[in-house]
């Protein structure tokens, strides 16, 4: 394909702000926080911390410059970063029973912005539900929708699509906030026939699909118009946001990349409390150590965080001592309960040449939307080709009468996603992904050497569990019903992928033979109430047993929201942000 074969295009990246490539051009190594990872939420984490002119702060970022990389610029190039490449970790899982013993990739970023810089940029924060039953395990009323709800605002800024469309009866303004820092818009391109379609469709049928103003007002059934962290025709990430020109120039804000911690460094133990002064990177062949007068904070994701804890002897003492790494904190949660979501791909060719493929294929057009994006930054290129998602619930009965337990949060919980309605993987087709949103099946990820330069194992444990083979088996024939509304007569010609007369059985197999994962991992770290016997972190994402340290990043969420990720990651790391500046204020 096209898109896929476009050689990824780095530009000189120019001097810039206080991001350092050498560690020789920091004023030191002692701050007052040392942030690890300058991710999605690394990111939001030391904005904030440094709105304190007094609170100095590192970030050791492992990856690169995200500066002129142009892949992660234009968003209808986000394909081109998902596959190996200097942007990534390069990651994959082990074999999985569950997928008839394939695996599958788990792309994670390599690159400042972490994944918030080569993203699918969807916009989709999740349920009330599903925060406030982060609320209820973690007995922490803070991490509950209404008072979650300012920080996903501090985070938002909604911003007009660039192609100024009405946006009248596309989104609702009462659930957004115009003075956060990401920028988050609706499609600035969309296909009018399909739109025309696929609205009509929901007039069709009303049940199911019945049309939804805003999927981020904390109810999100039925379908509605993508929203995505878009800004200007470009990419919004932690790092072109957070990091921006009117933040990076603090006197106390040091970012340095190329930096990959290997461990946490310099334990004492005081009051029988154990605790760290700094963090160990490497860089260019050498160990240094960046020194915490206040606090340590890990933001390295849902890999690199739950490695690093096990590399500094925090984590299961049999697995530890197995790797001959001495244990300095018997936590066996941490790696497990690891969940992302599975999610499976159908397609239709079309009677349309308002397609996606029939820009990426053809090169005329490809070289006259390039231009028009280079010119305005408006056109094609400035979206991602999809243009809505849905969110679907299975009948409580139709689970019940199966034996099975339901998984979501809550009624006004999706348990599936037919998303991403219009990015095709053939000429004039569309297509639709399915993810099962809560899945029961749970994954791990692990070290296997004490080298903490070893990749980290990594399992999604897709598809262990009978339900979520039987919620993806019913979500296909959901999104099979929908295509069967009369609107689509002339429209759809006929399915790529032709799941439409197969048993339950063959169903079932189809899934396990070509589920990926959705790249929404999380609860490597959890968050579980003080006093559990089980979690990482309690509800002020302090390490258990730890003091000074804390994690704020995806590994700590205790369920994985009926959702995609970035936007509660984001909201997350607000508030945990809020929460590291008011124990030192
Ligand atoms: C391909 C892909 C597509 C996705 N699409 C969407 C989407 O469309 N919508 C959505 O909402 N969510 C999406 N997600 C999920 C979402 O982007 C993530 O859940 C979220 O960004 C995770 O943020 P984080 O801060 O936990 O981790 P990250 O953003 O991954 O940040 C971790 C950072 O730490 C660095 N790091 C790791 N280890 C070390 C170390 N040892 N030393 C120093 N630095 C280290 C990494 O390089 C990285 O920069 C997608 C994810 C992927 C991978
Ligand atoms: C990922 O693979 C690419 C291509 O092989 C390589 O250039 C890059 O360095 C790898 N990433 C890491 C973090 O090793
Ligand atoms: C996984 O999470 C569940 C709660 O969802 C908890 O009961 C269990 O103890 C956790 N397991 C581990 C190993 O942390
Ligand atoms: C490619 O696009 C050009 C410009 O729109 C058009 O004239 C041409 O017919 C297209 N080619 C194909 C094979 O569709
Ligand atoms: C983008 O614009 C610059 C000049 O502004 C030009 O040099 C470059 O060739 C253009 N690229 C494309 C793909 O149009
Ligand atoms: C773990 O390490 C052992 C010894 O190096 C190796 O045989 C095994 O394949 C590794 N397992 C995984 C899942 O990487
Ligand atoms: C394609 O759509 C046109 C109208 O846009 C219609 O006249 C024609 O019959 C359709 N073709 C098929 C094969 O459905
Ligand atoms: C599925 O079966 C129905 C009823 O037998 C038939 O009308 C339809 O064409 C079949 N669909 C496909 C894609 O074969």
């Amino acid at each position: 394909m096209l898109r896929r074969a476009l050689v990824t295009l780095v530009y000189l990246a120019p001097c810039f702000g206080k991001v350092y490539e050498d560690v020789s051009q920091l004023p030191g190594l002692s701050y007052d926080f040392v942030v690890v990872g300058g991710g999605t939420a690394g990111n939001v984490v030391e904005n904030r911390l440094t709105e304190n002119p007094d609170f100095t702060v590192l970030v050791l970022e492992a990856g690169v410059s995200n500066e002129g990389v142009i892949d992660s610029i234009v968003p209808f190039f986000v394909t081109n970063l998902l596959q190996p490449n200097i942007y990534e970790w390069n990651y994959t899982t082990v074999p999985q029973p569950g997928l008839n013993g394939r695996n599958v990739g788990n792309p994670r970023a390599h690159i400042l912005g972490g994944c918030s810089t080569h993203n699918e940029m969807g916009y989709t924060r999740g349920s009330a539900d599903d925060y406030d039953r982060f609320a209820a395990v973690t007995g922490d009323p803070g991490w509950s929708w209404d008072r979650l709800l300012p920080y996903f605002f501090k985070n938002e800024k909604w911003t007009p699509p660039v192609d100024q469309h009405d946006t009248r009866g596309q989104y609702n303004p009462a659930v957004h906030s115009t003075n956060g820092i990401d920028s988050v818009s609706l499609s600035g391109s969309n296909w009018p026939i399909f739109s025309r379609h696929i609205i009509e469709a929901t007039k069709q049928l009303p049940n199911d699909w019945s049309f939804n103003l805003d999927m981020n007002s904390g109810k999100p059934l039925g379908l509605g118009w993508i929203q995505t962290t878009i800004g200007g025709g470009m990419r919004s990430s932690s790092a072109t946001s957070y990091l921006g020109p009117e933040f990076i120039h603090r006197k106390n804000l040091h970012v340095l990349l190329h930096a990959q911690v290997s461990k946490l460094a310099d334990a004492s133990r005081a009051n029988g409390k154990l605790s760290f002064g700094g963090v160990q990177f490497l860089q260019g062949g050498k160990f240094f150590t960046g020194k915490a007068a206040n606090e340590i904070i890990l933001s390295a994701g849902s890999v690199g965080t739950p490695g690093i804890l096990m590399h500094s002897g925090i984590g299961d003492q049999a697995a530890l001592t197995a790797l001959k790494t001495p244990t300095l904190l018997d936590l066996p949660s941490v790696g497990q309960n690891a969940t992302d979501q599975p999610s499976v791909g159908l397609g239709w060719t079309v009677n349309s040449t308002q397609t996606l493929d029939s820009i990426s294929q053809n090169s005329t057009r490809f070289d006259e939307a390039f231009a028009e994006w280079n010119r305005s930054h408006t056109g094609p290129f400035s979206a991602i080709g999809t243009t809505h998602m849905a969110w679907l619930r299975l009948a409580p009965e139709e689970l019940g009468s199966n034996g099975f337990t339901d998984q979501s949060a809550g009624p006004d919980s999706p348990h599936i996603e037919p998303g991403g309605f219009g990015a095709p993987p053939g000429s004039h087709s569309i297509a639709v992904w399915i993810v099962v949103l809560n899945p029961l099946s749970r994954g791990s990820v692990t070290i296997n050497s004490s080298d903490p330069f070893e990749s980290p194992v990594i399992d999604v444990g897709f598809l262990q569990s009978n339900i979520d083979v039987f919620t993806g088996r019913e979500a296909i024939k959901k999104v099979l019903n929908f295509f069967k509304a009369p609107i689509w007569r002339d429209y759809i010609i006929a399915p790529i992928v032709d799941v439409e007369n197969l048993t339950d059985d063959a169903l079932d197999q189809f899934i396990r033979n070509s589920a990926s994962a959705a790249f929404h991992l999380v609860g490597t770290a959890a968050m579980s109430a003080k006093g559990a016997r089980y979690g990482v972190v309690d509800s002020d994402l302090r390490v258990k047993g730890v003091s000074r340290l804390r994690i704020i990043d995806a590994s700590v969420f205790p369920f994985v929201p009926s959702s995609h990720t970035q936007a509660g990651t984001y909201a997350i790391a607000e508030r945990g942000a809020d929460l590291v500046k008011k124990a030192w204020a």
